[in-house]
């Protein structure tokens, strides 16, 4: 059949946040991983959806490996922004990284939509989308496309309406 277009995204966001369950979610049954370890430095991983190609730059969120994120942020087409909704403790945390994305020299001026999940949706004290947004600031974001799903990895929920928006903005 026809060969579907390329987008490269790059999936970054706190360690611990879901940023691996997610992309092992999203991707087809014979290349899941049985075993989500946290992330040393970054993987690549490929998932498509019905009018895309997706390479995930799948970054390990740990403190030390952060400084990688941005090496990645030139040759991409679009953001994952993935939130543990259940870490009230780090979500000013996130809110710094996040505004460190958006301040960089090689994002400040480009329209490259960006997909938040609020991930971990199914815990019980995990905030709702609309208060992660509100506490990230995320409205703010006047100059690019952005959209927040909550989400559950383990069972997929929230994950398909996530992607089918950032495929939307990159087709
Ligand atoms: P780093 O590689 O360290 O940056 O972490 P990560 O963001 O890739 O997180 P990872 O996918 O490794 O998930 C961290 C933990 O959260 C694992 O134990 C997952 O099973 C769990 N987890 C991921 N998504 C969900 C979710 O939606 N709900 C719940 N309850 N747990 C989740």
């Amino acid at each position: 059949g026809m060969k579907k277009k390329n987008a490269n995204v790059i999936v970054i966001g706190l360690d611990n946040s879901g940023k691996s369950t997610i992309l092992n979610k999203l991707k087809p049954e014979e290349s899941k991983r049985h075993d989500i370890v946290p992330t040393i430095g970054f993987n690549v991983e490929k998932f498509m959806t019905k009018a895309l190609s997706f390479t995930a730059f799948d970054m390990s969120g740990q403190g030390r490996y952060r400084n990688l994120w941005e090496h990645y942020y030139r040759e991409c087409h679009g953001i994952i922004f993935v939130l543990d909704s259940s870490d009230k403790i780090r979500m000013s945390v996130a809110k710094d990284e996040l505004n460190m994305l958006l301040n960089h020299a090689d994002i400040v001026s480009r329209r490259l939509p960006i997909l938040f999940f609020a991930n971990k949706m199914d815990l019980r004290d995990a905030l709702s989308s609309v208060k992660c947004s509100n506490m990230l600031e995320v409205e703010k974001i006047r100059d690019k496309p952005w959209h927040i799903c909550a989400s559950n990895a383990h069972t997929g929920e929230g994950l398909e309406e996530g992607v089918n928006w950032l495929t939307d903005q990159l087709k």
